[in-house]
Order: structure tokens, then C-alpha cells, then sequence
């Protein structure tokens, strides 16, 4: 198994069925990334104590989701200068937009960059990932070009039924 490069975070177990997606991107990819729960306030010290362990590991940045008032991303980027992607997580009573607010709304200083709520954000986070990635390895931006060309060539092969 190789070093985990990307380090995925999320506050609930009840959060793996979306930021799995997250994951599936960068296994897609080839690339290797650790995945836990550990919750910003259910497990403050936990969190500390694992983000310095991953810095330490040498993950290059991290995957953060959370719901409801998600302070799990800010939190992590407040104790690491290493990008922190942020996916807001549906919720049951406002469907993600507190988790969207809570996330995008950094103060200035200390940036999170936040995604779509979301599996659209989780994927497509996974998919910023490898992007900052590819910007050293050129093996991978051949692979992520690839992935992109794939998708404009299944957009140009559609052809919409004719009208009766
Ligand atoms: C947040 O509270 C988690 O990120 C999750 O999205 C939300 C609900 O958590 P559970 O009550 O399902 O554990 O901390």
C-alpha cells in the first residue's frame, strides 16, 4: 500500500455515503488517500492529534465533510497550511445549505476552498485533488486529460431523438 497523498475527513460515519465518492475519484486515479471519521466537536483532540500525524505522513492536502454547522474544514485548515478542500453534506433539515454556509464562509486568513453539496462536490473534489497533484507528475495529467477528453468525446456522440 502506498503513502495516503490525500487525507479524507469527515464528521459522521453517516457522511461515507457521499464523500465516498470522494475517494473513488482518487482511487480511479491511482491515488493513494486515507479516509476516517473524526468530528470537529464530538472528537476535538483526536482531530489535532491526526492532522499533525498526517502532515507529519506527508499528505499533500486534505478532504474535509461535514454537515450541519460544518466546522470541520475551517478547523483543519486552521492547524495545517496545506489546502483543505471543503464538501458540504446534505442535511436533514436545511438539505446542506447550513453545511454550504458554514463551510464557504471562512473569514479572511485562513481559506477553505468549498465544493457543491454534495456527491457532485465530494467527486469533484476528489477530482481538485488530483489536479493539484498532476501539477508535479506528469503521468497523472496524462491521466486526468484522458478522463477529460473522454468526457467531451461522450458529449459530442450524443444525438437528440427526432421530433415526431
Ligand atoms: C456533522 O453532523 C456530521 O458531519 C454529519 O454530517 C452531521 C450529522 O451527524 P450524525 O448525527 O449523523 O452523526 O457533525
Amino acid at each position: 500500500m502506498s503513502k495516503p497523498l490525500v487525507s479524507i475527513v469527515m464528521g459522521s460515519a453517516s457522511d461515507w455515503e457521499v464523500m465516498k465518492q470522494a475517494a473513488q475519484q482518487l482511487k480511479d486515479f491511482g491515488v493513494a488517500c486515507d479516509a476516517r471519521v473524526i468530528s470537529a466537536h464530538r472528537s476535538p483532540d483526536l482531530l489535532f492529534d491526526y492532522i499533525k500525524e498526517a502532515v507529519a505522513q506527508g499528505v499533500r492536502c486534505f478532504i474535509a465533510g461535514a454537515g450541519g454547522a460544518a466546522h470541520l474544514a475551517g478547523v483543519i485548515a486552521g492547524k495545517t497550511t496545506l489546502p483543505v478542500l471543503g464538501v458540504p453534506m446534505p442535511s436533514k433539515h436545511l438539505q446542506g445549505l447550513d453545511s454550504l454556509l458554514s463551510i464557504v464562509q471562512m473569514p479572511k486568513g485562513i481559506p477553505v476552498a468549498t465544493f457543491a453539496i454534495g456527491e457532485a462536490g465530494a467527486a469533484n473534489a476528489g477530482l481538485f485533488a488530483v489536479a493539484m497533484l498532476a501539477m508535479n507528475d506528469a503521468p497523472l495529467a496524462q491521466k486526468l486529460a484522458d478522463y477529460r477528453r473522454k468526457q467531451a468525446e461522450a458529449i459530442a456522440a450524443i444525438t437528440l431523438p427526432a421530433l415526431g
